[in-house]
């Protein structure tokens, strides 16, 4: 399965009770591994998380820092793309060179940079310890 099926596949897990929108992601870590996430929202609607989010925090909590590819997918019009804070989330583990791929459930594609999704990134570097 390629990192863009691994999404779809994700994608049917999301809980998704209150937008009804699903969506699934998969990050490939810089070892090869996939890691996928899908959305998951609560009754206190802030408090949902963003299927990047899942995607990351899989990647991390298997020991692993750096991402080199992303997937994300939804039933959507148009490729949905990454946002404000999940391009912020991408951007802490991978370069900017990174491609986001961006999918429908009905064959849309669409592909980015990460640096283009999010040009001037605030980063590590600007912290006083690196
Ligand atoms: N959502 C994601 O999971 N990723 C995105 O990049 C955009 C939006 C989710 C959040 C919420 O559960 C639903 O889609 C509708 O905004």
């Amino acid at each position: 399965m390629d990192l863009l099926d691994q999404a779809r596949a994700v994608r049917d897990m999301a809980y998704a009770r209150y937008s009804g929108f699903k969506v699934g992601a998969a990050v490939r870590g810089a070892s090869g591994r996939v890691y996928v996430g899908c959305n998951v929202e609560n009754a206190s609607y802030p408090e949902g998380t963003c299927a990047e989010s899942g995607a990351i925090a899989a990647m991390v909590a298997a020991g692993e820092t750096a991402l080199t590819e992303v997937a994300i997918i939804a039933d959507s019009p148009t490729p949905i793309s990454p946002c404000g804070g999940c391009r912020q989330r991408l951007a802490e583990f991978g370069s900017g060179d990174v491609q986001v791929i961006m999918a429908t459930l009905d064959g849309q594609k669409a592909s980015a940079r990460l640096d283009a999704l999010l040009p001037g990134a605030f980063s590590s570097v600007s912290l006083p310890r690196g």
